[in-house]
């Protein structure tokens, strides 16, 4: 994590929401660390790098909770902690490579350091290598929600291309890529715990469900930041989202209430990557006085007590508490 960017009082919730799935986290990181000792030196040295270079491991913390909260005392939630954290660094890899971004996590990106050519194919082989360890132990169940995942993140990433450099861009259409490029791997993240006993079969939707919510409520939040955060404490760049072609939901809500001027201005960034008729201060200042990003934050809320609901379903307990715990904290988030 980048910064200081917890309050103290957050910073204890957060230790007390994960602190009772902290040392199997750390066997997942085992796994991560095995995987990349045993790949090609290449492979293990990219991806080495953004495995280490400090993620959050939202996924495989959901992974591994919801097992606790399910009842599971097998092994196969650090496998899948770890399968979802690489699933994950893939497609954060091949994000970086089609934004032509150069900082993440702090940290200059893979394809600026070693170029694309490199990088791509080792997000490709990090796709590849999760299906192989799905079939290691005949998990086709699993397997399934992860490949049905990976195809909607990357039709996401697909659809996102097209509507990319337009100003106009439809609320649902949106709301489809983002459920596609985000919630999709938290619902898949959410449910496979379920996968695991033939007795907690029942929860797998409900599950999904919560997931998905959650993952609608954490990219809702991430385009947020892109305008209210910094480069410092967001560990990527921030107003990149406008400079990348790419119109989310604060400008979307934004746009009907500007003049044909404002909305010429900021077709121009859209179109060129460049701020130039109009400043990155100016669009911060007209997003900021307007209340689209309460909006968001709003609807964001929404989705965030949605997957409350549906966690509500599931076995009560202290884990139950941590897990919609830890989905309230995703909405505060600062990172
Ligand atoms: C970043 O995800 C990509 C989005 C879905 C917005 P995270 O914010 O979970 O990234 P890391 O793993 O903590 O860097
Ligand atoms: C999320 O979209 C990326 C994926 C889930 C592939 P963003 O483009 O907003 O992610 P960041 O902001 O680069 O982390
Ligand atoms: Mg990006
Ligand atoms: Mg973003």
């Amino acid at each position: 994590m980048a910064g200081n960017v917890y309050s103290i009082r957050q910073l204890h919730e957060i230790r007390e929401v994960f602190g009772s799935i902290r040392p199997r986290l750390e066997q997942v990181e085992g796994f991560l660390a095995r995987e990349m000792d045993e790949a090609l030196p290449m492979v293990g040295k990219v991806a080495g790098y953004v495995l280490g270079s400090g993620g959050k491991r939202i996924r495989p913390s959901l992974v591994l909770l919801i097992s606790r909260i399910l009842g599971y005392t097998g092994e196969r939630d650090i496998r899948y902690g770890a399968v979802v954290e690489l699933i994950h660094t893939a497609t954060l890899i091949h994000d970086d490579i089609i934004d032509q971004s150069d900082l993440r996590r702090g940290k200059p990106t893979a394809n600026r350091k070693w170029g694309n050519q490199a990088t791509v194919l080792v997000g490709d082989w990090l796709y590849t290598r999760t299906m192989d360890l799905c079939l290691e132990l005949g998990d086709v169940e699993v397997m399934r929600v992860l490949t049905s995942a990976t195809l909607q993140m990357t039709e996401g990433e697909i659809l996102a291309d097209r509507v990319r450099g337009q100003l106009d861009v439809d609320e649902d259409v949106y709301m489809d890529i983002t459920r596609r490029k985000t919630a999709e791997l938290f619902a898949a993240a959410c449910s496979i715990p379920a996968l695991f006993q033939p007795s907690t079969l029942h929860l797998t939707d409900t599950l999904a469900g919560f997931g998905r919510n959650l993952g609608l409520c954490f990219q809702l939040i991430d385009d947020v930041l892109d305008y209210t955060s910094s480069r410092g404490e967001l560990g990527k760049p921030v107003m990149a989202d406008l400079r990348e072609g790419r119109v989310t939901l604060p400008m979307i809500l934004l746009l009907p209430g500007l003049g044909p001027a404002q909305r010429q201005q900021i077709a121009e960034v859209v179109r060129t990557g460049v701020f130039e008729s109009i400043s990155e201060e100016e669009v911060l200042q007209m997003v900021a006085t307007s209340g689209v990003l309460d909006e968001v934050r709003a609807r964001a809320a929404e989705f965030a007590r949605r997957a409350d609901e549906l966690g509500g379903q599931l076995p009560g307990g202290r884990e139950r508490q941590s897990l919609l715990r830890a989905a309230a904290l995703l909405l505060d988030r600062r990172s």
